[in-house]
């Protein structure tokens, strides 16, 4: 059944045989494989013709495990768990809520036994029943008491620190400590004091998106976009506030799409953490699953012309140590000048299958030449484009290129191989300044629908992350350029290697920002 073969006309057909599968008790992974949608598909969609009935959830579900089978902390910044994970009484039922690997990783590398963590939109319970396994102290509030009844189911099962111990590295007498959980809201956390939290672990509800309950009063679900950010611009500053200096913050967000185009609710919400003090520790991607390339999906993203969101992204923030200054690790390493290069690479293969959602992971083998091929073939007709790449000088054998590419291309595709080694910060700023302006430069010579595609990464300097594409994002604002896509692009390999010298997550992925160019002015 998993691997059956669908394919509907319209989407509305889609929609109702999901429907139909779930009345009929369907598990959510099956009908995700057998119609190539991702839980959070299901879940908008049952959301919207349903509505969210927290009451009607089963709790108390017999506990076969309290851990993981064969659990490995994440070493790399792509985070992808094939089972959203059922051990202890964590569950899929409430909509929305977290896969609890997230947070046992998250609290297993940025919190000790016996630290408080919080998470001030605690939903089903997810990271206090983590808490409560791992031997941290938690304290948990949503806006809406249903949740916080349900939390309470959760979080009361017996365990002893017997049971427990062994994930525990240091060699402490291992305590069990019972959550606190209460309706409140997360924009006022006067109840705690400065400096007092250890770790911040949350999952806001997206702006619109989902509605966690009938319209309560100050539930974020309900608000739009910039209202969404305007309240969560609160909450940054409560966070920071209430967070010990030198600790993390982690918060789980995904954009969503608007008009067929993307809006970057995630890198807005990083400016948000950013703009209250915060530092960039690690920008994690965490993989949607069920994402099936074939059937619907597959069809309708060539036919229209976009890729199915499958991503998220979980910024790990950190409050500076104030008096401390920030130490300064490994420096990039200065290229000197870094120039921009006209060329065009010859593309050998023919690819059997387009890639169709937001995260393409490619083989190590031939990864440039299947990426390319990718963006060439899906935004222009494979003859009118143009690619500029930025080199370090003296690998230089191209054309510079202060000159403008001809008129009438369909797709300018820009990438910046240099990122791969360390570059320093002046390298960093110049790539940016003049990335913008090659755009600017070049905007009159795309033809209307046509594209650019921006090939990027993030870098670490001075032991914090540069966003660039964030970057890239917050500085390409016009009017007549639409950001359609943000994909993360990433190798397959078996065995990354991990460098973890300095106890940082080992950056293995890539984004490739795509912008049409279009007439009409403003997307909302
Ligand atoms: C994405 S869910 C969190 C799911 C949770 N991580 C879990 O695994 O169950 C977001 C939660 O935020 C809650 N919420 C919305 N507005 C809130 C506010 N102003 N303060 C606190 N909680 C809020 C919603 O009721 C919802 O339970």
């Amino acid at each position: 059944m998993a691997n059956q073969k669908v394919n509907f006309k319209t989407e509305r057909e889609l929609q109702e045989a999901i429907l139909q599968e779930k009345a009929i008790g369907t598990p959510d992974l099956e009908i995700g494989q057998k119609y190539g949608v991702t839980f959070r598909y299901i879940e908008r969609l049952i959301t919207r013709s349903q509505g969210l009935n927290i009451s009607a959830l089963k709790v108390s579900k017999k506990i076969k495990t309290l851990h993981p089978k064969d659990f490995k902390e994440e070493q790399t910044t792509v985070w992808s768990f094939k089972q959203r994970g059922n051990w202890a009484t964590h569950s899929g039922e409430y909509r929305g809520n977290w896969s609890p690997y997230i947070p046992r990783n998250v609290i297993l590398k940025y919190s000790k036994p016996g630290e408080l963590v919080l998470d001030y939109f605690c939903g089903a319970g997810t990271t206090a029943v983590e808490c409560k396994l791992l031997g941290r102290r938690c304290i948990a509030l949503d806006i809406n008491d249903k949740a916080i009844e349900l939390a309470k189911k959760n979080v009361d099962f017996n365990a002893s620190p017997q049971q427990l111990t062994f994930i525990i590295d240091e060699k402490k007498a291992f305590q069990i400590y019972e959550p606190e959980l209460s309706v409140g809201d997360a924009r006022d956390l006067s109840f705690l004091q400065d400096n007092s939290i250890d770790l911040i672990c949350a999952h806001p509800p997206y702006a619109n998106i989902l509605y966690y309950t009938d319209s309560k009063e100050g539930d974020l679900s309900f608000f739009d976009i910039d209202d969404f950010l305007k309240e969560m611009t609160i909450v940054a500053k409560e966070s920071f506030r209430v967070l010990k200096p030198g600790k993390q913050c982690a918060i789980l967000i995904g954009d969503t799409r608007r008009k067929k185009h993307v809006i970057p609710l995630g890198f807005k919400l990083i400016n948000v953490y950013l703009d209250a003090g915060f530092k960039l520790k690690e920008l994690i991607i965490k993989r949607q699953h069920n994402c099936k390339t074939t059937g619907f999906w597959y069809g309708n993203s060539i036919k229209y012309n976009f890729l199915l969101l499958a991503h998220e992204y979980l910024p790990i923030f950190e409050k500076p140590k104030s008096s401390v200054p920030i130490s300064v690790e490994k420096r990039g390493v200065d290229y000197g000048l870094v120039v921009p290069a006209i060329g065009k690479p010859i593309l050998k293969r023919k690819l059997d299958e387009f890639e169709t959602t937001t995260v393409w992971i490619l083989p190590e083998k031939d990864f440039e030449e299947r990426l390319n091929k990718n963006v060439i073939d899906r935004y222009s007709n494979g003859q009118d484009y143009s690619i500029i790449t930025f080199v370090s000088h003296s690998k230089n054998d191209m054309n510079f290129t202060g000159r403008n590419i001809q008129k009438d291309k369909e797709l300018l595709f820009i990438k910046s191989p240099f990122l791969n080694n360390s570059p320093s910060r002046s390298n960093i700023e110049y790539y940016l300044k003049e990335t913008k302006e090659i755009v600017n430069r070049n905007l009159p010579n795309i033809s209307e629908g046509g594209f650019f595609a921006i090939q990027t990464q993030d870098v670490r300097i001075d032991g914090y992350i540069e966003p660039l594409a964030k970057k890239l994002v917050d500085m390409l604002t016009l009017d007549n350029l639409w950001l359609k896509e943000i994909v993360v692009v990433t190798q397959e390999t078996q065995n990354p290697h991990i460098d973890k010298s300095e106890g940082h997550l080992n950056i293995t992925h890539q984004y490739l920002l795509v912008y049409e160019k279009t007439k009409r002015d403003k997307y909302v």
